[in-house]
C-alpha cells in the first residue's frame, strides 16, 4: 500500500524515479510525486496517476531523489497530500508507507513550536521532526527522530545541500537496488528489475545512509552488515507482453507457474515440519483466505489432518488457542494483518511456515522457513496466477502428507489448465454484464473456489457477488433470486454431484438463470441449465483449479465488457500493509 521509490548516482533521478513508480503504481494510485535535490529540493506532486499525470513533471533537477505512488489513509487524495512532505523552509522532503499512529500528539507538540503545516497527512510530522533535529546531518536528524514515531514506517528522507538518503524501515518493505556508483531505493523489487540484480533488503529497524559513494546501515544505533541477495526475476517479467491487461496476461501464465511452483519441490527442513504436523493453522486474507479454505477441504479429506483457517485480520484481536504448524500464506509476504498473526504464532512457540511469491517479504523473515511460488511479479491488483501458485504449493503439502498419491495427477495439471483459456465465455459474460446480483455456489472445496469466482467478479467488474456454500443458499438468499440474478454453479463428478444438480433444480425453479460449469461431456447437467460450460474430464483436484481459471476469465471479460479499470480497479491496492 503506497509505493517508494528513491535514487542516488549519476543519473538525472527524475526519469528513473517516474519509471519506477509507474511498475509500483499497483500499490496504490490515487496521487503520486517527486523530489530531487538540486541547488534546492525541488518538488512535485499531483493527485491521480504517474501514467496520466507524469508529463506534468517538467523543470526537476538533481541525480538524488526520492517518489511516491499513493494509496490513501490519512487525509484524502489531493495534490497537498501527495508525497513528498516538506518540511517549513524546504530543506527536507520525505516519502513514506506506513501510518505513523501518534502523529496527532506529534503534530501538536510541533505546532506548539511554530511549525506550519499544509496538509492532513500523518506522514508530514516526520518531515517537521527531522526539520526539528537538523544542523546539516541527516543521519543524525533521522535517527533522533524515528524513536518518536509509534506505527510503521518505510520513509526515505532527503535534505537540501547533501547527495543522499537516508532510508529507514520498521514493519513497512524496503529493499534497496545496488548498482555500480548508485542506489535505488523501492517498497518492493519490480522496480529495481531495470538496473540491478542485487539486492539488500532491509530489517525491522534498520536505517541506511546512502550516497553515490558508500551504502552503511544501523540497527539500534550499532553500524552493522547486511547481505546482497540475488532477484530471481526479471524484467520481461513485468511487461505486458501484447495482452491488453497484466491480468489476462498473468491468467495466461498459469499453466507455467503452476507448474514451475509444483515442480520447484519442498526442501527437507520444510518436509520434516509438515510431516510432524499434528495439526496444520493457515492464516491469510483475501484470495489467499480461499486458497488456504481450499486446503482445508482437501488436507482433511484426503489425509485426515486437522486444518483450521483464520482470517489476518480477525485473529490479532480474538487469538484461537493454537497448536501445530502454523502457515502464512500471502502472495506479497506484507499483508499486515498476515504478519501480526504470524508474529502471534511465533510468539506462542508454534513452528511457523510462509508460502509466499516475494522473495526476501517480511513474511520470509519471521516465519521459521518459506515455501517460494514460482509465479513471477503479479501486476495486476487481482490475484489470479499467485492464487494458483498458492494451490500449487498447498496441493505439494496435500501430496506430501498423502505419500506422493497425487504425483501424476499434479505433474499434469497445467495441461488441463491450458485448455480452459480456449474455452468460449461469451453468453456467460454477457449474462453477467447485465446483472446487478451474481451468485457463485459450489460444494466442498469449490465452495472457496465459488467465494474466490465472486471475490474477483466484483473487486474489477463491480457487478455485486456472493460466493455460497450450494445448499446454505435457501437459508436465506433465496429470497434475492430472480429472473435477472444468474447463479454460477460448479457441479463436477463426485460425492456432491446429485445433491447440487438437485440444488440447481431447486434454484431454476425461483427462475434464476444457472451458468453451470461441469465434466465436458455431461449432457445430463447441460440439459437444466442455461449456459454450460465443460471443464476437461480430470481428477477433481485439476477441476479445483480449472474451474477456478474459468472464473477468474469470466470475471476478466465481464470488467472488460462493461468497460471497467481491470488492472487497477477503484479503491484497491495490490498489496494491504497496514491493518
Ligand atoms: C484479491 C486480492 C487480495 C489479496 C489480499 C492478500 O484479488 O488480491 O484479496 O489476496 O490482499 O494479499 P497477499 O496474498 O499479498 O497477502
Amino acid at each position: 500500500m503506497c509505493g517508494i521509490v528513491g535514487y542516488v548516482g549519476r543519473r538525472d533521478a527524475t526519469p528513473v524515479l517516474i519509471q519506477g513508480l509507474k511498475r509500483l503504481e499497483y500499490r496504490g494510485y490515487d496521487s503520486f510525486g517527486i523530489a530531487t535535490v538540486g541547488s534546492a529540493i525541488e518538488v512535485y506532486k499531483k493527485a491521480g496517476r504517474i501514467s496520466a499525470g507524469e508529463g506534468g513533471v517538467v523543470g526537476l533537477h538533481g541525480c538524488t531523489g526520492i517518489g511516491h505512488t499513493r494509496w490513501a489513509t490519512h487525509g484524502e487524495p489531493n495534490d497537498i497530500n501527495a508525497h513528498p512532505h516538506t518540511d517549513c523552509r524546504g530543506r527536507i522532503a520525505v516519502v513514506h508507507n506506513g501510518v505513523i499512529e501518534n502523529y496527532r500528539e506529534l503534530k501538536r507538540h510541533l505546532l506548539e513550536r511554530g511549525h506550519i503545516f499544509r496538509s492532513e497527512t500523518d506522514t508530514e510530522v516526520i518531515a517537521h521532526l527531522i526539520e526539528e533535529h537538523y544542523d546539516g546531518d541527516l543521519l543524525a536528524a533521522v535517527n533522533a527522530t524515528l524513536p518518536l514515531l509509534k506505527g510503521s514506517y518505510a520513509v526515505l528522507a532527503i535534505a537540501k545541500d547533501t547527495q543522499r538518503i537516508v532510508a529507514a524501515r520498521d514493519a513497512s518493505p524496503l529493499v534497496l537496488g545496488i548498482g555500480d556508483a548508485e542506489v535505488f531505493a523501492a517498497s518492493d523489487m519490480t522496480p529495481l528489475l531495470e538496473y540491478t540484480e542485487r539486492v539488500i533488503f532491509l530489517e525491522d529497524g534498520d536505517v541506511a545512509d546512502i550516497t553515490p559513494e558508500h551504502l552503511d546501515f544501523y540497527h539500534g544505533g550499532l553500524k552493522t552488515e547486511r547481505p546482497v541477495e540475488l532477484i530471481n526475476w526479471c524484467v520481461e517479467d513485468t511487461r505486458k507482453g501484447g495482452f491488453p491487461h497484466y491480468m489476462l496476461k498473468e491468467i495466461y501464465e498459469q499453466p507455467q507457474s503452476f507448474y514451475e511452483t509444483s515442480r520447484a519441490g519442498i526442501d527437507e527442513a520444510v518436509r520434516r515440519m509438515i510431516l510432524e504436523a499434528d495439526e496444520i493453522t493457515l492464516v491469510a486474507c483475501g484470495t489467499s483466505y480461499h486458497t488456504a479454505l481450499v486446503f482445508k477441504y482437501l488436507a482433511e479429506s484426503l489425509c485426515n489432518i486437522p486444518v483450521r483457517v483464520e482470517m489476518g485480520s480477525e485473529f490479532k484481536y480474538f487469538i484461537p488457542p493454537l497448536h501445530g504448524l502454523v502457515i502464512a500464506v500471502s502472495q506479497s509476504g506484507e499483508t499486515a494483518d498476515t504478519i501480526a498473526a504470524l508474529k502471534m504464532a511465533k510468539a506462542r512457540n508454534c513452528p511457523t511456515l510462509a508460502i509466499t511469491n516475494m522473495q526476501g517479504s517480511t513474511v520470509t523473515r519471521v516465519a521459521d522457513k518459506t515455501l517460494l511460488m514460482r509465479a513471477g511479479p503479479e501486476i495486476g491488483v487481482a490475484a489470479t496466477k499467485s492464487y494458483t501458485a498458492q494451490l500449487a504449493a498447498l496441493m505439494q503439502i496435500v501430496n506430501l502428507r498423502c505419500e506422493g498419491a497425487f504425483d501424476d495427477v499434479l505433474s499434469h495439471a497445467h495441461l488441463a489448465i491450458g485448455e480452459v483459456l480456449l474455452l468460449d465465455l461469451k453468453e456467460a459474460v454477457a449474462l453477467c454484464s447485465k446483472a446487478e446480483h451474481v451468485f457463485f455456489v459450489g460444494r466442498g472445496p469449490f465452495y472457496p473456489v465459488s467465494m474466490e469466482g465472486a471475490l474477483k467478479m466484483k473487486e474489477i467488474s463491480y457487478v455485486h457477488a456472493e460466493g455460497y456454500a450450494a445448499g446454505e443458499l435457501k437459508h436465506g438468499p433465496f429470497a434475492l433470486l430472480t429472473a435477472e440474478t444468474p447463479v454460477v454453479a460448479i457441479c463436477t463428478p463426485g460425492p456432491t454431484y446429485d445433491v447440487m444438480t438437485s440444488n440447481i433444480k431447486e434454484m431454476k425453479a425461483r427462475k434464476a438463470p444457472i451458468i453451470a460449469l461441469g465434466a465436458a461431456g455431461d449432457t445430463e447437467l447441460a440439459e437444466i441449465v442455461d449456459i454450460f460450460i465443460p471443464l476437461p474430464n480430470t481428477h477433481f483436484l485439476v477441476q479445483v483449479l480449472t474451474a477456478s481459471v474459468v472464473l477468474q476469465l469470466l470475471a476478466y471479460h465481464t470488467a472488460c465488457t462493461l468497460q471497467r479499470d481491470v488492472d487497477k480497479p477503484r479503491n484497491l491496492a495490490k498489496s494491504v500493509t497496514v491493518e
